[in-house]
């Protein structure tokens, strides 16, 4: 992030514009939404700035700039056509630590205010940092298709019941989940369709039956697919948002660990292999502990919590506890990346089953069925394969597999930084050696591999 973004109390203070054409009067119309008291500098102006001066919402002073005009200012914005004016205000202001905006002239800013979508009291400003100013008003338009003007007027509801909701719940936890469940619940509807009494109302008696003590923790255990989280489902990234807790493990990748509230506490329990962070048990009990405490806990795991998850021990002992619990499916690994390295898992021609195989070491030695995994006409996936590479490919080929089968290792797929390494079952170990192929990586052996000679798509 180059800038922060801040929400700027400017209600009756002195802000001062420098010019008076129409981008200036775009600049003041603004600055008077946010109720500033604007004071405009400029030899000449426009008729819009005219008719704002002759109404008395701005002060106008028919004059060349001057760096003592700036005295006092809260913010300042310069919007002439004259570079050499926007400079000297951008140098004047920044020598007062006066906040600075030059249209178009990003150099010259200290702030900038974005693409703006305006449903008071919410209001939404999108920035691209200068980098895509046109993407910025696509993003805007898409928001602003996506959203009700209604939903201003839920805003305001909401903050006449504040005080009241405040009074009732005693901790911020509480009063959210209260508002969670009033904001997708029929109240919103009820504004939605212009019956903003009726929904006052029905607030209001949500609120007086509202338990003010109720405070029961829960656990979901959720999939986080296998990195992009465009592959994350709607039930995830909606409790991903209502969490108090983020339990998480190393093989959540960044993308996805952005999507969970911002608030939420995070607690990393990652896993390397050989190097766990914390053991299984001592999990499975720290996420009963946080749910017994009243918070909602989000279990968060890479791919799908019940393959190679271990999903089934942490709701066991959920259940051991009593603690209510609901689990969301993930994209586990195999679908994910193989999708997305091109490789469909079966086909009518090579492949009519499909094998889901960890080949994590146990104390050190592979021990697999071997005899299962040779067969004709299957896929086989291994997740966890790669330190024990060299001697599965030696013993599938024992086992009677074609030292030509077509294998492929892709490391963390799905993501931006996705790489694949195709080979034989002869020379795979020694290729994925070459290109240094780091954890995670999930090894496919079949035919089908042969695929993605064609049917590669996702390039990084
Ligand atoms: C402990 S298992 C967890 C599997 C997970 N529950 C799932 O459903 O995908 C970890 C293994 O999954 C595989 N894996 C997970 N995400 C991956 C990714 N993005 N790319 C490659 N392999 C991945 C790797 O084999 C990794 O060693």
């Amino acid at each position: 992030m180059q800038a922060l973004p801040i929400f700027f109390n400017i209600i009756n203070r002195h802000c001062v514009v420098i010019g008076g054409g129409d981008v200036a009067a775009r600049k003041v119309t603004m600055l008077l939404k946010a109720h500033a008291a604007v004071t405009l500098y400029s030899p000449e102006i426009c008729a819009e700035l005219r008719e704002m001066a002759d109404a008395g919402q701005i002060r106008y002073v028919q004059t060349f700039f001057e760096e003592s005009q700036l005295k006092n200012a809260c913010l300042v914005i310069a919007a002439t056509d004259d570079v050499a004016v926007n400079v000297a205000v951008s140098v004047a202001a920044k020598a007062q630590n006066i906040p600075v905006n030059v249209v178009d002239a990003p150099d010259l800013c200290t702030f900038t205010m974005g693409s703006i979508i305006d449903r008071s009291p919410v209001v939404i400003a999108i920035s691209s940092e200068g980098n895509a100013p046109v993407l910025a008003r696509y993003i805007r338009t898409k928001i602003e298709t996506m959203l009700p003007a209604a939903y201003g007027r839920i805003a305001a509801i909401a903050g006449e019941f504040r005080e009241q909701v405040k009074v009732k719940f005693a901790t911020t936890q509480l009063r959210r989940r209260f508002w969670e469940g009033v904001l997708q619940g029929p109240m919103v509807e009820r504004v939605l369709s212009g019956q903003e009494q009726a929904a006052r109302e029905l607030l209001q008696s949500i609120l007086n039956d509202a338990d003010a003590t109720a405070n029961k923790g829960e656990v979901f255990l959720v999939g986080g697919g296998p990195g992009d989280p465009d592959l994350l489902t709607f039930r995830a990234l909606r409790l991903m948002q209502q969490c108090d807790v983020c339990v998480y493990d190393k093989l959540v990748s960044p993308e996805v660990m952005e999507l969970v509230r911002r608030d939420a506490e995070l607690i990393y329990v990652g896993k390397s292999r050989d190097q766990h962070t914390m053991p299984q048990e001592e999990i499975n009990e720290l996420l009963a502990k946080l749910a017994l405490a009243g918070k909602r806990v989000l279990r968060l795991k890479g791919g799908d919590p019940f393959i190679f998850g271990r999903g089934g021990e942490e709701i066991e002992t959920l259940m051991q506890h009593g603690v209510p619990f609901q689990v969301v499916p993930g994209i586990t690994a195999a679908n994910g990346v193989s999708s997305y390295a091109g490789i469909p898992l079966t086909h009518r021609d090579y492949a009519q089953a499909c094998l889901f195989i960890t080949g994590h070491l146990k104390d050190g030695t592979l021990d697999l069925d071997w005899v299962a995994m040779s067969r004709p006409h299957q896929t086989v996936v291994i997740y966890m394969g790669l330190v024990g590479l060299k001697e599965i490919c030696e013993k599938l080929i024992e086992h009677g597999v074609p030292a030509t089968m077509p294998v492929a290792v892709v490391q963390q797929g799905t993501t931006q930084r996705q790489k694949v390494v195709t080979a034989t079952l002869a020379d795979l170990a020694a290729k994925v050696a070459l290109a240094e192929m780091k954890p995670p990586c999930l090894t496919i052996v079949g035919e089908v591999v042969r695929l993605r000679e064609k049917l590669n798509w996702f390039n990084v």
